[in-house]
């Protein structure tokens, strides 16, 4: 019989095939004297990452693959893959090479010596670099670091790392809390735990990345803000809700543009221009929340004209109420300012939990 791994790392793919070899190859080299094992969670990389992880596996049992079909995301893949091992270590680190795993053994060595809950890899600690960065993605980095303060410890220097080390019991004391959005998977560990953590930073450097591409793309911005903002007020309003009245608030944008297309550029009558700006704004609506708000279990082909019926059918209704509850409030003499947002908000929650249940369905059943 032979023991499980003392240290798991946790490397979340996409599209890292030409990556992984490597990386194997080096672990093994630099972790001699450690149990370990790789958890590969890769969400059905197109370039069959997962192929070349279950091969390696074959030849050497410390490598092992968990496999998500029909999901993305970095910080959500984390956590299956750290619920996916018994070591009582788990580590996360990227698959493209960009972090020095030469660090690692002293990760371990620190967090088990000085009975530390959490070990960071930090670009910005004296001895650490971030040449593997350019210049816009470093003021960005430092952008989101600043935006980050309110829900991490001040002596955090790279709350945006990707690399670190902690025990499992500071995992399982918040895994029900996390919300597992994006990418900073760090940044949600120390905003959802209840005790403060116990922890250091050691310094690395950030390499260049030589094979295939980075994923950070304007999804990943708009994810770290539906992040900041669940951490912040997820206690009491979904997050969801709040990007499907961000994206309401641009429909009207929308509205106001085609509006003014129709009626002043092309002399159409009032009726018909305000008739089509409503299409057309719900439509743009639509497709954006299902671009945004629902990314994970958007709608494509027949599914997507499906959804845009029953999401027009269900903001109709929701408009109708609306303008009913507010003309209620009106009649009654409350200020009309109130009345008009009142039934705005009362539409807002009626389109929000309507589309929920009957457009983005898979959504409401996770
Ligand atoms: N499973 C899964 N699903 N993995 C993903 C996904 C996804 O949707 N998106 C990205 N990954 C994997 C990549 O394949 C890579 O192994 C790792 O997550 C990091 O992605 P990159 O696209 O290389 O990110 P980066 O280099 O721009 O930024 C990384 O390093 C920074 C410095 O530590 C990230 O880890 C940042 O969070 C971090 O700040
Ligand atoms: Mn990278």
């Amino acid at each position: 019989m032979q023991a499980g791994a003392e240290l798991a790392i946790i490397v979340p793919t996409f599209n890292e095939a030409p990556n992984i070899p490597a990386l194997v190859e080096r672990l093994d080299r630099c972790l001699d004297g450690i149990r370990w094992e790789l958890v590969v969670v890769d969400d059905d990389s197109p370039d069959g990452t997962a192929d070349v992880v279950r091969e390696l596996g074959r030849r050497d049992n410390r490598v092992r693959c968990l496999q998500r079909v029909g999901r993305r995301g970095l910080a959500s893949a984390c956590i299956e893959g750290m619920l996916a091992t018994t070591a009582p270590c788990l580590a996360v680190m990227d698959g493209d090479l960009q972090h020095d795993e030469s660090l690692l053994p002293q990760m371990y060595a620190t967090l088990l010596g000085e009975k530390l809950d959490l070990v960071v890899g930090s670009r910005y600690v004296s001895g650490g670099h971030h040449y593997g960065l350019n210049e816009s993605r470093l003021d960005l980095s430092r952008l989101a670091t600043r935006l980050s303060r309110p829900l991490i410890p001040p002596e955090l220097t790279d709350p945006m790392s990707g690399f670190f080390m902690l025990r499992r019991e500071v995992f399982q004391a918040s895994m029900r809390r996390l919300s597992g959005i994006g990418f900073k998977i760090l940044l949600d560990l120390f905003a959802s735990s209840e005790q403060p953590l116990r922890f250091q930073e050691l310094p690395y450097g950030f390499r260049r990345r030589t094979a295939g591409e980075s994923k950070l793309d304007g999804h990943v911005l708009w994810d770290y803000g539906m992040l900041l903002l669940d951490k912040l007020f997820g206690r009491f309003v979904p997050v969801r809700f709040l990007s499907f009245v961000l994206v309401g608030g641009s429909g009207v944008f929308v509205h106001v543009a085609v509006l003014a297309l129709l009626f002043r550029g092309l002399g159409q009558s009032f009726l018909l221009s305000q008739a089509s700006a409503t299409l057309v704004a719900m439509t743009a609506n639509f497709a954006l929340n299902n671009l945004i708000t629902y990314r994970d279990v958007r709608l494509t082909g027949w599914g997507w004209l499906r959804g845009w019926a029953s999401f027009t059918m269900a903001c109709s209704i929701g408009a109708i109420a609306n303008v009913g509850i507010a003309d209620y409030l009106f009649g009654r003499d409350t200020a009309w300012a109130v009345a008009g947002i009142a039934g705005v908000l009362v539409g807002a929650v009626w389109n929000y939990v309507m589309t929920l249940v009957f457009t983005w369905r898979q959504a409401a059943l996770r």
